[in-house]
């Protein structure tokens, strides 16, 4: 169910142009699903009037807490990013709908471009909670990999993060880690049987994926960043023209099928 809480940072680590918060609440977290945003209110910024949305990134329910990946774009996310451990921040959520979990035995790759990273690890999270568990050396068991992609390593955030719940391979445009290239030219997709995929990044690099996953007959669901403001389906601001008409991302999405999609 909805809510608006107001939410205190109490951890925050900053990179170059980008921050990840920890933000607690003083009332028990409603019930979240990978893939799901919140609508942050900014405040303190006399041009962002709107709230800004951003994926969930992370989810503590004992403690109570959430984390959110943000990268500084203009003044809405730079105010964000700027903000320090104690600050008050006004939080709607969960909105949207979240990746589809898999099946027992579907081996899963969660790609993720730049900024696009943040929403894949706790969904990969409550696959290994829903689905897989861990192994006798209390292990989160393989079956989820990651493959994340930046322009240079610069970009590459949290990656012992990832690591810890899934393989990562990483590709960046000028190969300053893993393999150069883009996430569909990685070596992965010729020795990997690969037979889910879930995405979230540039829409260049989705659409070559959705191009790529139809190519191969791959079920695959990507994740949008259209523009959004109400984040609840009432100012159509975020439509997205689909095969079923035009749909609210932010109240139908962000994760559709590429099926769905007009791509
Ligand atoms: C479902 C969803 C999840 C997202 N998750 C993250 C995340 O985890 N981390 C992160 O850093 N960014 C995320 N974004 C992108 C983020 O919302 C934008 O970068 C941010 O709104 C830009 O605000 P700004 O004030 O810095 O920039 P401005 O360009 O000044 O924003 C102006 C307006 O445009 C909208 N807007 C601008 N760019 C985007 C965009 N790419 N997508 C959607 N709306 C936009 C803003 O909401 C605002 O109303 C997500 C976007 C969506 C739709
Ligand atoms: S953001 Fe208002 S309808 Fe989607």
């Amino acid at each position: 169910m909805k809510t608006i809480i107001d939410f205190q940072i109490i951890e925050k680590q900053s990179f170059p142009r980008a921050a990840l918060l920890k933000l607690k609440s003083t009332t028990p977290l409603p019930e979240i699903c990978g893939g799901q945003f919140v609508n942050v209110r900014v405040d303190g910024c006399d041009k962002a009037y709107l709230r800004r949305p951003i994926s969930i990134h992370d989810v503590d329910y004992q403690n109570n807490t959430i984390d959110l990946l943000i990268q500084e774009k203009h003044e809405g996310t730079k105010t964000l990013c700027a903000l320090p451990v104690g600050a008050k921040v006004n939080i709607v959520l969960p909105l949207g709908n979240g990746f589809t979990m898999p099946e027992k035995d579907d081996n899963v790759l969660l790609v993720g471009g730049g900024i696009g990273i943040a929403p894949l690890l706790y969904f990969a999270k409550t696959i290994h909670d829903n689905i897989q568990g861990k192994d006798a050396m209390n292990r989160v068991c393989t079956g989820v990999h990651f493959l994340l992609g930046g322009r240079t390593k610069d970009d590459l955030m949290l990656l012992e993060r990832f690591r810890s719940v899934g393989d990562v391979f990483i590709t960046t445009n000028d190969g300053s880690m893993g393999e150069k290239g883009f996430v569909t030219e990685h070596s992965l997709w010729n020795t990997m049987k690969i037979n889910k995929i879930y995405a979230c990044g540039p829409m260049p690099m989705m659409k070559a994926l959705a191009k790529m996953a139809h190519e191969k007959g791959i079920w695959c669901e990507v994740s949008l960043e259209n523009q959004m403001a109400c984040g609840i389906g009432a100012c159509l601001c975020c439509v997205e023209n689909t095969k079923e008409g035009n749909l609210c991302v932010c109240k139908e999405g962000p994760v559709f099928n590429i099926e769905r999609l007009l791509w």
